[in-house]
């Protein structure tokens, strides 16, 4: 059960921060259940009065839990493992969500195979996340239970077997919410540009955005059809539509995501190759 473990969160930063907050707003766990641990005391002593959680070393705080959340940055990794390593009891969970870090390259660096790897996306801050997440092999169903519910305070999970779609994953849904917000800003600008207050075109923008998300989600037609039923013969949105598709939008955010994909791939060697070579 969820709500009896004690849970560590190594690296309090945005998504250690995010973790910690869905626990205690979904009300799964209460703020004492969770011990957060991190280099900079400051930091650890706001979030102690902020939140009312319990905040150590990393080392007390991965023996002291149930279940340990790594969120550091990859480039912290070797720093954290070392830290957290002879804390790591047999049966002990660890939830990874660096980005790009392969199951293997945490098992060799933390010497268990209890393991997850989770990619959440930050949207998670309001419950409408998604984490997609995979195991090794040590994980047993009561841990894959507990696993899942942890993802649940952060807004959708899927389990997936196979660790591939963890890379693209990342460069899909983890890294989607920069594109997102890119394509936003673009058209808020473009709205300022032909002379509405830029809060009108806010407005304007996120309302169209939120809308069309939730007319695809309810009329479950294909996003091209739905796309022909606003599109005039002669009209405005063929002539915007003309004007995307010759400058390469199509192509260009299906490059964007492999480019992600393949600098996750990339990053992730980097990462299993040092733990060889350490
Ligand atoms: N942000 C996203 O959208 C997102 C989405 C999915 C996954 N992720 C993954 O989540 C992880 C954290 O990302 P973030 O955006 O939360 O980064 P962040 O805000 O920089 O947080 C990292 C935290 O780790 C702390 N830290 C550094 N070295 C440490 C150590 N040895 N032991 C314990 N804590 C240490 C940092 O403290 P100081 O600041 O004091 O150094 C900071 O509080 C990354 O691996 C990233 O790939 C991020």
């Amino acid at each position: 059960m969820l709500e009896e473990k004690k849970i560590a969160i190594i690296g309090p930063g945005v998504m250690g921060n995010t973790i910690a907050l869905s626990l205690i707003q979904t009300g799964k766990l209460s703020p004492q259940q969770i011990i957060m641990a991190g280099p900079n005391q400051d930091r650890l002593n706001q979030l102690q009065a902020e939140l009312g959680v319990r905040i150590s070393n990393n080392h007390e705080a991965a023996g002291a839990a149930d279940v340990v959340i790594l969120a550091v940055k990859p480039q912290r990794l070797d720093q954290a493992a070392q830290s957290i390593k002879s804390a790591l009891c047999p049966g002990k969970l660890v939830i990874s969500i660096l980005a790009g870090v392969p199951l293997a390259a945490l098992e060799q660096k933390l010497g268990t195979r209890c393991l997850v790897r989770a990619m959440p996306n930050t949207p998670a801050r309001i419950g409408m996340g998604i984490t997609v997440w995979t195991k090794a092999a040590d994980v047993d169903d009561e841990q894959h239970e507990t696993a899942a519910r942890i993802m649940q305070t952060l807004g959708e999970e899927i389990f997936v077997a196979d660790e591939a779609y963890l890379d693209m994953a990342t460069a899909l849904s983890g890294t989607g919410p920069a594109y997102v917000f890119l394509f936003m800003e673009a058209m808020i600008d473009a709205g300022v540009h032909m002379g509405f207050p830029r809060r009108i075109a806010e407005q304007l923008v996120i309302q169209t955005l939120r809308g069309s998300t939730e007319f695809y989600l309810q009329s479950r037609e294909h996003p091209a059809q739905l796309r022909n039923d606003v599109t005039s013969p002669g009209g405005t949105s063929a002539e915007a539509l003309y004007y995307l598709e010759k400058a390469g939008f199509r192509t260009a955010v299906s490059r964007a995501i492999w480019a992600a994909y393949q600098r996750g791939i990339e990053l992730g060697k980097g990462i299993s190759k040092q733990g060889l070579e350490g």
